[in-house]
């Protein structure tokens, strides 16, 4: 269903403001923004490369370090352009594009129709070129528009200096590409049993007709992938097995509130070409449900396709079975930006809390980012009262670096996690820290340097992001605190 214009303000309204804390923090901008950018491309500022690595690290402790049945791969994005005839994407990865006939700009016709209330689900290029005649559905401009036909969306390019039909190749659609290819390196290197897996993070590239939602539709972006491979009788169990992982993921690793998240069987017609089972994992994104990540069954199709195009033999024996055939594959895949799209999304939060605390910012609306700590970028934010007092900066320093140590070596946090901030008052670093979503703050006041407690030692004050509260502690109690908070599970 269409949304009422009510409900789109308010999605609208909720997603500039995500966009404009993630520009005032550092977090995402524009792709060339000083040349007026470039469309579909974004560039992560330090906190937002900050919290991509807790989440590409997150996701490889789960589904490659804590297990021993996947193997970590690392192809070239350029391959040779074989591969991606032998998978179909030359032949079928393409969108349904349509021109206005006045203006030339180009438009998704699927979301056109989208807008227009129009459930496009399984509508072929055909279909939507009648309904855009029928209804006479005009572009947003206003204007007539043309014929609907299919756009293939890989960024097509030459190796080399020849630009003939040889050299062509593609920036990759998806890494899974390079896992494919390199099925037999691993099994004639590493010899696994089947089953098993092989897992990727890297960039993938989509000449994407109408990128659109801030870091949602890009053309340039990172997946995490998995192929994993296993007997054929077997998909159904694993597919199970990935669906179970994957709510894992999403609820224990990034703390994703679970009635946002939403399982889609796709329909047979809207499959992609390669699968034979698809679930979308959907989110309630500020802008509508949308897909953020799929699970799908590519049965034998991929090792088929290569070892056929290829002549290359990628099946497999089984030693106890005497049995050789082609493998069969579930894919689990992840969108790097849009996993980090729906953590922001989930944790932005307002409250009232600066009329309430009586700090700097009374009266306004506070903003607070509320992370799950494994994936809050700064774990911990250390100040001194005031920054013109050595004592007290010289105490807040001492502090600073024991936290930092004491958290890197006992939880394994990246040491940049930990940060010292004397700048502005204390409401307004309270307020900055609040806006990157830094779980907690650790103030050394007076009462720290002054009134020392010859058994327990010096006390510092302990602030909850959520709730605003301070509390007084002493420093063994603070280490224990942090500890248990910032532990790898
Ligand atoms: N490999 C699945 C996808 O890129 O959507």
């Amino acid at each position: 269903m269409n949304p009422t214009p009510k409900n789109k303000d308010k999605r609208n309204d909720a997603m500039e403001k995500l966009v404009s804390l993630a520009k005032r923090r550092g977090f995402i901008f524009q792709g060339s923004e000083i040349y007026g950018g470039l469309a579909g491309t974004y560039d992560f500022g330090p906190l937002g490369v900050m919290l991509k690595n807790n989440i590409t690290s997150l996701w490889w402790k789960r589904f490659v370090d804590d297990r021993d049945d996947i193997y970590g791969i690392d192809a070239a994005i350029l391959m040779n352009q074989n591969v991606w005839k032998a998978s179909g994407h030359v032949a079928t990865f393409a969108d349904p594009l349509v021109e206005d006939l006045k203006t030339k700009k180009r438009h998704r016709a699927d979301h056109l129709l989208e807008d227009a209330g129009i459930d496009v689900r399984g509508m072929s290029a055909q279909a939507m070129d009648a309904l855009i005649k029928e209804k006479k559905i005009l572009s947003p401009d206003g204007n007539t528009l043309g014929d609907v036909r299919q756009f293939n969306m890989m960024f097509k390019t030459n190796v080399g200096p020849s630009a003939d039909d040889d050299s062509i190749t593609y920036l990759r659609p998806e890494t899974a590409g390079g896992m494919f290819v390199n099925f037999k390196n691993v099994l004639d290197t590493f010899h696994p049993k089947l089953p098993f897996g092989l897992a990727q993070i890297g960039k993938a590239f989509r000449n994407e007709i109408a990128p659109r939602d801030f870091i949602f539709r890009l053309r340039e972006l990172a997946q995490m992938e998995i192929e994993y491979f296993v007997k054929p009788s077997d998909w159904d169990k694993y597919f199970e097995h990935f669906r179970l992982q994957m709510h894992e993921f999403i609820s224990k690793d990034l703390g994703l509130s679970g009635e946002k998240v939403h399982e889609l069987e796709i329909a047979d017609v809207d499959r992609a070409h390669y699968s034979k089972r698809t679930i979308d994992f959907e989110f309630d994104f500020p802008f509508g449900r949308k897909e953020l990540y799929g699970l799908a069954y590519r049965t034998d199709f991929d090792l088929r396709q290569h070892s056929t195009a290829s002549g290359v033999d990628l099946s497999y024996f089984d030693e106890e079975t005497k049995e050789r055939f082609i493998p069969h594959c579930i894919e689990p895949s992840f969108g790097l930006e849009r996993t980090l799209l729906a953590v922001l999304a989930n944790a932005y939060q307002e409250d009232s809390l600066g009329a309430e605390a009586g700090d700097e910012g009374k009266g306004e609306v506070r903003v607070y980012l509320k992370f799950a700590p494994k994936v809050a970028p700064i774990k911990v934010a250390v100040f001194p009262l005031l920054k013109n007092k050595p004592i007290l900066v010289d105490k807040a320093r001492e502090v600073y670096m024991m936290i930092k140590k004491d958290l890197v070596e006992n939880c394994g946090v990246a040491a940049s996690s930990i940060v010292f901030d004397d700048n502005g008052n204390i409401g307004k670093r309270y307020r900055r820290q609040d806006e990157v979503g830094t779980p907690y703050c650790v103030t050394v006041d007076f009462e720290t340097v002054e009134n020392v407690d010859p058994q327990t030692g010096p006390t510092v004050t302990l602030r909850d992001r959520d709730s605003g509260k301070q509390e007084r502690i002493t420093l063994p109690v603070l280490t224990e605190r942090l500890r248990s908070t910032f532990k790898r599970s």
